[in-house]
């Protein structure tokens, strides 16, 4: 029985203390933010439903950064407000699988073809399934070279030997494969507004930071971009074109940054975290790829008092044993990563140097 009330986007709705903000609000028969595969029933949080925290007191469980708290983690203590940014509804459509192109050792690109537009927001994802396996979070972006066509979707995925297929996702992503496609989910969308905006990847975290840099670029002008790039190992910095591009955009503060023993020029050494620009409370930063990664940058700007929101790269819950699944049904165990012929860094150097900061 309801004990207390909260307000949710100014509709005010009766609440029980205990229950999360999540359960709650759609009790109350509102559409709340979160992702569709329910995945945060484990640790792997999906930041999908980070919303503000206005007024009032919460059991935040863990999740407060700045103002904002994970509603499906935040249970009800008393009254209070919160807000979250409207977003596009969910819907599923279908898809083909056109190609699956290598972009380094361990990064390749899917592209398909959709049935039906999903009206997705740059940083949104989406949930991807083959045939009877369990769905992937995967964020939409642009190819490379800033193109897109209409009819089309482009996600970066990385091999794992211990991953999915053992590292070759040809096996799942054949040329003429049907795929399921569910979304968009996340509020880590590309806001418009005013300030610096600061992207922050790692990884195939670059798909959501890419698709934000060319909208934040055409859509918002007049708002300086500042992008760090992040890979364990330089080899995997896949993002030349995209680099060019932005460079021909006038955008001059991008960072390349190398976290494992051997940074190659022009990539620097060091994580992410440690090339963040100083920041202000006019900042907006988004953070894309490893959870530590996300949680680090956040924390920083949280501290800083910019704006900032996550991606951070979990599992969908359905995935969790898709790997064994899998490993079972081509009978036999996950193989090593194949070694494909990759962008040489050493191509990304004369760029870098004309764009700044090497
Ligand atoms: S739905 Fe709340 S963190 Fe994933």
């Amino acid at each position: 029985m309801a004990d207390t009330d909260l307000i949710i986007n100014g509709t005010r709705i009766p609440a029980r203390r205990g229950d999360t903000i999540l359960a709650a609000g759609e009790a109350a028969g509102l559409r709340m933010p979160k992702d569709g595969s329910a995945p945060c029933a484990h640790d792997a949080l999906c930041e999908s439903c980070r919303i503000r925290l206005e007024s009032g007191e919460v059991d935040d469980n863990g999740s407060r950064i700045g103002a904002s708290v994970l509603a499906c983690r935040t249970k009800v203590t008393g009254e209070a407000a919160f807000s979250f940014q409207p977003f596009p509804r969910e819907m599923k459509t279908s898809a083909e699988v056109i190609e699956l192109r290598s972009l380094a050792p361990e990064i390749v690109e899917l592209v398909v073809r959709i049935d039906k537009p999903i009206p997705y927001l740059p940083g949104q994802h989406v949930l991807v399934s083959v045939g009877k396996w369990p769905a992937r979070r995967l964020t939409p972006t642009l190819s490379l070279d800033g193109l897109r066509e209409l009819d089309t979707l482009h996600f970066h995925i990385r091999r794992r030997a211990d991953g999915v297929v053992g590292g070759n996702p040809e096996r799942l992503f054949m040329p003429g494969a049907r795929l399921k496609i569910s979304g968009p989910y996340g509020q880590s969308f590309l806001r418009h507004g005013d300030g610096r905006i600061v992207l922050v990847s790692s990884g195939t975290g670059f798909a959501a930071i890419w698709s934000m840099a060319v909208a934040a670029r055409l859509g918002q002008p007049h708002r300086p971009l500042h992008i760090v790039a992040s890979a364990h190992d330089p080899r995997q910095l896949y993002m030349r074109p995209a680099v060019e591009w932005l460079a021909r955009q006038g955008v001059s503060e991008i960072t390349l940054t190398a976290s494992g023993a051997h940074p190659l020029p022009p990539a620097r050494g060091g994580r992410a975290v440690q090339h963040l620009p100083g920041l202000a409370p006019s900042d907006t930063v988004y953070a894309a790829g490893h959870p530590d990664m996300v949680r680090a940058v956040m924390d920083v700007a949280a501290r800083a008092k910019a704006i900032t929101y996550g991606i951070p790269h979990v599992p969908a819950a359905q995935e969790t044993g898709m790997v064994e699944k899998i490993a079972r049904f081509f009978g036999r165990e996950p193989k090593q990563a194949q070694t494909v012929v990759a962008t040489p860094v050493d191509a990304l150097a004369s760029n870098i140097r004309r764009i700044g900061p090497g």
